[in-house]
């Protein structure tokens, strides 16, 4: 197997499969998490393979981007046993696609002990949900699901568990209260909560004027 050719053949896999993906996870968030990853890792040290097969492979099965109501982890399982990617890093790669979303991080504990690789995976797909790219990617999101920008009437809730969070019907201005807003204490390097701080102080301005303009004021 040779690496450079895997990950061009992976990329080529995950185009084809994600070029009309319309619910945020299509092939420019995946170009863009690999970016941020690239920024992240000038002080990780990570593995590149890993962490950029990982990034490639990510989205494939997702539950949204194949329109079923699980995840399906066999897409990426598949292509990568068909590549004879080695196991140890067939495993590796895997672990991190199961375990680095938002919606399973309900009910695990902090801080237990995560791979480098994992954690600027992870970081570098958290910070594409925050900042300009996470407020467009939260009402394109709303869009496709008929979801209204903003309703006042409904009060902004806490999940504390996965099938709550994924089945809540808020609006997308809500969704910066569930889940955008605290993804910057969740960040795993200290690259990353840099930049997760810069771009929520960021939301937050936006968020401001958005509801002084809601108000009818300037
Ligand atoms: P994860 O797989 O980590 O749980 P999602 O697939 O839920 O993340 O999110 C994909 C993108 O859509 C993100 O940018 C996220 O902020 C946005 N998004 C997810 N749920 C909503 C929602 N209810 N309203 C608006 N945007 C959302
Ligand atoms: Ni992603």
């Amino acid at each position: 197997m040779n690496k450079k050719q895997t990950l061009k053949e992976t990329r080529e896999f995950v185009r084809e499969r994600l070029h009309k993906e319309a619910t945020g996870h299509d092939y420019w968030h995946i170009d863009r998490v690999l970016r941020n990853a690239r920024l992240i890792n000038k002080s990780e040290g990570a593995d590149v393979f890993v962490v950029e097969l990982a990034i490639l492979l990510h989205d494939v099965g997702d539950r949204k981007a194949i329109h079923k109501d699980a995840d399906d982890y066999s897409i990426a399982e598949n292509f990568l046993n068909g590549k004879k990617v080695p196991a140890d890093i067939l495993d590796h790669v895997m672990f991190i696609i199961k375990n680095m979303s938002f919606s399973n991080s309900f009910g695990k504990r902090q801080n237990t002990r995560i791979s480098r690789e994992f954690a600027v995976v992870q970081d570098a797909d958290r910070l594409d949900a925050v900042g300009a790219i996470g407020i467009s990617r939260a009402f394109s999101y709303g869009g496709n699901r008929n979801r209204p920008i903003y309703d006042p009437n409904v009060k902004v809730k806490k999940f504390l568990d996965k099938k709550r969070y994924q089945s809540a019907q808020s609006s997308s201005i809500h969704h910066f209260h569930e889940k955008l807003f605290l993804l910057k204490d969740l960040m795993n390097t200290a690259t990353a909560r840099k930049i997760a701080a810069k771009r929520d102080k960021y939301m937050r301005d936006f968020l401001k004027q958005f509801l002084l303009e809601w108000e009818g004021k300037r």
